[in-house]
């Protein structure tokens, strides 16, 4: 999709022409010059509505006489004090929903909130950035059939006043886009194309003509170094294990020191999730090629915070395996032995993205000391059982850090619910022979995954775990910001965290 900001005109000069009203149809000045240019169609279509300006509302005029635009459509706002940056950004998506149903390729938002609270400049990004994430398709693999998928937005023109200011906002917020989508693409693309070594690739492709460092250890340097619990996971895959580092160092830009402690961000990145020897029946193992969605979200953030140059320092570490059965696949009853030195006694071989999360937080530790940790992981049904598909779960050694998150996922709208971590869920993961064991008991799954991972987490070290089982993908119903399945899920909320709290 192009998108572009300009200086409102009399009116367009063709596609649709999207105006708005207020909660109680009150008409925003652009929609009145529209319904004052088409001789009083849009008043007249009104008065023949249900149309009454509440958020989610549309009421469209095809082929309006005395326009050149090829529809007149006019979106409610709901109350104007509600409309906030997350407000605009699903108006802006729920109009494009709305156009390629309708079919038309070009379109221009004239949108005005009267006596809203968001700038011009803000309303217009916000909007572009909502229309963006909304017209996002995955079809590369159709061959076919293609214009009964294929209507599409092609042209967006946003009238807005300070053009200047729009372009400015829409800047920031076309890296996080661009994140997003990278996220999404990585998640939804097939397990046989999409591997280890071809995300390594990917992440290399994408990133590094950003100016981010990517460096990619194979299994022999990570035998080397020690990764027992990640090499396990590998080894039953023909596919060879990968570990993707990745640095942005954005920091020091305005004269502030260069060596400031990074932010670290670590992902699961299960590119396929048989559940190995411990086999997942069939039902509930399509889909796992979204197993790796927690490494896509992380590869996502690092290209929003390269490409819109944030003033921080940040690391992604990635874990990269297949899970699979096979001769040598590791059997429920092996012992591990980590980076971190603890021995793991595998009970379930289909509890691998903590194995995988293990030797990644230490490396990440040892190697970075950041100033905190944030792994994202579709580790647990039990998250999905608890949560659904509207909050990940959060858990935390750190309130601030937790209070953060939950903060920036009511921004974006990736919302983030706190569960606990405590000792006494800890006994649940104790290993007769080992340090610690794979699985808890039959209950609080999501919990005990946690507390295996603070195992690995040093004392002291700000950590969260955000478990995304829930929301990374989605069936059935498409969310209004996302029509895939892949979601993209973090990337906005990273972003916003650390544009918040963590740039100098
Ligand atoms: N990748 C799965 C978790 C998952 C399940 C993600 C459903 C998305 C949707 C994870 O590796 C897994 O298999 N977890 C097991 C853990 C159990 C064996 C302790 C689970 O949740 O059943
Ligand atoms: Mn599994
Ligand atoms: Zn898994």
């Amino acid at each position: 999709m192009q998108i572009s900001f300009a200086a409102p005109k009399a009116a367009p000069s063709g596609g649709s022409w999207v105006v708005a009203a207020a909660e109680g149809g009150v008409l925003a000045p652009a929609a009145l010059r529209a319904d004052k240019a088409s001789g009083g169609a849009l008043s007249r279509a009104l008065k023949f509505s249900r149309f009454t300006g509440k958020s989610g509302q549309f009421l469209e005029v095809a082929a309006p006489a005395g326009l050149a635009a090829s529809r007149l459509l006019l979106v409610g706002l709901g109350k104007p004090e509600s409309v906030d940056e997350k407000a605009l950004e699903q108006i802006g998506a729920q109009i494009t929903a709305r156009l390629q149903a309708l079919g038309d390729s070009a379109a221009t938002f004239e949108i005005e909130i009267p006596k809203g609270k968001v700038k011009s400049g803000e309303i217009a990004a916000h909007l572009a950035f909502g229309a963006r994430l909304r017209a996002y398709r995955f079809d590369k693999y159709r061959t076919k059939n293609l214009d009964e998928y294929e209507q599409r937005l092609v042209t967006l023109t946003i009238a807005v006043k300070d053009v200047a200011a729009a372009k400015k906002a829409y800047a920031g917020l076309a890296a996080v886009a661009d994140g997003t989508l990278l996220a999404r693409d990585l998640v939804n693309e097939p397990p046989n194309v999409l591997y280890p070594a071809e995300f390594a690739r990917r992440a290399k492709t994408a990133l590094i003509r950003l100016g981010v460092k990517v460096e990619v250890l194979g299994e022999a340097q990570m035998k080397k170094l020690g990764f027992g619990a990640l090499l396990g996971v590998g080894q039953g895959s023909a596919r060879e294990s990968q570990l993707v580092v990745m640095q942005w160092n954005g920091a020091g830009q305005k004269g502030k020191k260069k060596q400031a402690a990074p932010v670290a961000f670590v992902g699961k990145g299960v590119c396929f999730d048989s559940g190995g020897l411990s086999l997942k029946p069939g039902n509930a193992m399509a889909g796992m090629k979204g197993d790796m969605a927690g490494a896509a979200a992380v590869t996502g953030t690092m290209m929003a915070l390269a490409t819109r140059k944030a003033r921080v320092n940040a690391v992604g570490i990635i874990g990269l395996v297949e899970n699979m059965p096979g001769p040598d696949a590791i059997r429920p009853d092996d012992v591990l032995k980590s980076l971190s030195g603890q021995t793991i006694e595998v009970l379930n071989t289909d509890a691998e993205g903590r194995l995988v999360l293990a030797d990644a937080l230490t490396y990440v530790q040892q190697r970075f000391k950041p100033r905190f940790i944030i792994d994202l992981a579709t580790l647990t049904g039990a998250i999905v059982a608890a949560l659904g598909f509207e909050h990940a779960g959060v858990f935390a050694n750190d309130d601030r850090l937790a209070q953060r998150l939950t903060e920036a996922g009511l921004y974006t709208g990736e919302r983030v619910w706190r569960l606990p971590l405590d000792p006494a869920y800890d006994k649940m993961i104790r290993s007769k022979i080992a340090d610690v064991k794979n699985i808890g008991g039959a209950n609080s799954g999501s919990i005990t995954a946690a507390q295996f991972l603070k195992r690995f987490v040093e004392e002291g070290r700000p950590w969260a775990h955000l478990d995304i089982a829930g929301v990374a993908w989605q069936d059935g119903e498409r969310k209004v910001m996302a029509p895939s399945w892949a979601t993209g899920w973090g990337v906005r909320l990273l972003n916003r965290l650390v544009k918040e709290h963590y740039e100098a």
